[in-house]
């Protein structure tokens, strides 16, 4: 038995008309073409366990079929088609693994025009290919699939002399699927709001238990806790739970240390709801109380995420939010005497990098760091109404003897997730709290 795999698979979701949608809408898109959209490879750990699957984005984005071993094709122009290959039913494989849809049951569940067997696939490729003037696929993403669709090209060519035409024209189908992304559409935010609250719970439930003494994985365990009961799937990305000096390591994910009086806590997990991330940071100290500096710091981050979260509104460009973070911080940092000023000479020397070395967000959505581009010709790109993005800035000051020994290895992060409306924005994470009174109060309830 492998309960890892049995444990991998998505319920599947029923309502399958905004994949159809989607599907349409990528088909003008592509024109006069083909385009091949494959879930994720499925990787063997050993023997005949295999890593956890997850679902490659943007084929479930597409069609919400949660299976390995599948593959969308989808055909535009004057005639479109779209045609999913999976895996057949497997009387035997059913008895271990759990149920499988099989062509036949796929074809009417996910609305596709046909659906075959996946076996299949390299002797139908060929002839749908001949006569398209575009290929598209997700090129140089999985060198395996990159050769077989060289293979179905080869086939095709090889029968021009007959009078078959062969694509001329090849591209990333990822480009196209990625702007649909970037905005989102109504069942998607549900789905993100779903994700937030969870994830909101489960940080108050982090803050509630932690206390000195207490290991890093033990918090963790509290998380996983809340996001399973909850019915998320999976934490969207490895949380980090980050004592002390471990809070200034940004990527932090050994998550095995003692949590000790004194030091703050930095936790930055999300929960992942039918494929849709959620991504909070949240940083309290350990025995329930700031310090004076602590409180000092924390107080400025706070400013500068309050800052960052008015600039993200329609029309402002990608870049903005990063500024009003910049600019608050970097005066925080002269006032507390980390850098002397004045703020143009920090801003512009980018001093201030030493305490504050990442952007302040990303998209967010069916991946955690969500596809789509942050500039458009040279020119950052303007916020829309239905893009999601995180507002993420941070103070990390490690050991350092021009430092007040007091700021050392105070590591900080205030992170939320906020959907651009058509008049400014929603915090989707609003539930986690954040203020210095809330959090200590909260800590305090026993
Ligand atoms: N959790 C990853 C990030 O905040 O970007
Ligand atoms: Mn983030
Ligand atoms: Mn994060």
């Amino acid at each position: 038995m492998s309960p890892v795999r049995a444990a991998a698979r998505r319920k599947p979701v029923q309502d399958h008309r905004a994949h159809q949608q989607r599907r349409r809408r990528l088909q003008r898109l592509i024109g006069d073409g083909i385009a091949f959209i494959p879930t994720a490879p499925e990787y063997l750990r050993n023997a005949d366990t295999h890593f956890p699957f997850r679902f490659d984005s943007h084929f479930w984005y597409l069609t919400g079929f949660g299976e390995p071993e599948a593959v969308l094709v989808l055909i535009g122009g004057r005639t479109p088609r779209s045609l999913l290959f999976c895996r057949d039913r497997d009387a035997e494989r059913e008895i271990w693994d759990g149920h499988r849809y099989g062509p036949r049951e796929a074809q009417k569940v996910f609305g596709v025009d046909e659906a075959h067997s996946i076996t299949r696939l390299d002797a139908m490729a060929p002839e749908l290919i001949a006569g398209q003037r575009r290929l598209l696929h997700p090129l140089g993403l999985d060198a395996g699939f990159d050769v077989r669709v060289n293979g179905w090209l080869a086939a095709v060519r090889a029968k021009v002399r007959a009078g078959v035409a062969a694509p001329g024209e090849f591209a990333d189908v990822r480009q196209l699927i990625d702007g649909m992304r970037l905005v989102k559409e109504r069942s998607e935010i549900t789905l993100m709001q779903k994700a937030a609250d969870i994830s909101a719970r489960a940080h108050v439930r982090a803050m509630q238990v932690t206390r000195p003494g207490m290991h890093e994985y033990e918090i963790e365990a509290e998380l996983l806790h809340e996001f399973r009961r909850s019915g998320a799937q999976s934490p969207a990305y490895p949380s980090i739970v980050a004592g002390g000096a471990n809070a200034c390591v940004l990527h932090y994910v050994g998550n095995d240390a003692p949590l000790r009086d004194g030091d703050l806590l930095l936790i930055d997990a999300g929960c992942e709801v039918d494929g849709y991330a959620a991504d909070i940071t949240r940083t309290f100290p350990v025995n329930g109380r700031f310090s004076p500096a602590q409180r000092d710091c924390y107080q400025l981050v706070l400013e500068a995420q309050a800052a960052a979260i008015r600039a993200v509104k329609p029309g402002a460009a990608f870049t903005a939010y990063h500024q009003a973070a910049l600019k608050v911080l970097a005066q925080g940092m002269i006032d507390l005497k980390l850098l002397k000023g004045p703020l143009d000479r920090v801003l512009e020397s980018g001093d201030y990098r030493q305490f504050y070395m990442h952007r302040t967000g990303h998209w967010l959505g069916l991946d955690v760091h969500d596809v789509g581009t942050y500039a458009e010709q040279g020119k950052p790109r303007r916020l829309t109404p239905g893009n999601v993005l995180t507002v993420e800035p941070g103070l990390y000051i490690r050991p350092d003897a021009k430092v007040a020994r007091e700021f050392w290895n105070i590591g900080i992060r205030i992170e939320d997730d906020v959907l651009v409306t058509a008049d400014g924005r929603k915090v989707l994470t609003a539930a986690t709290p954040k203020g210095v009174e809330q959090i200590e109060a909260l800590m305090a309830d026993d």
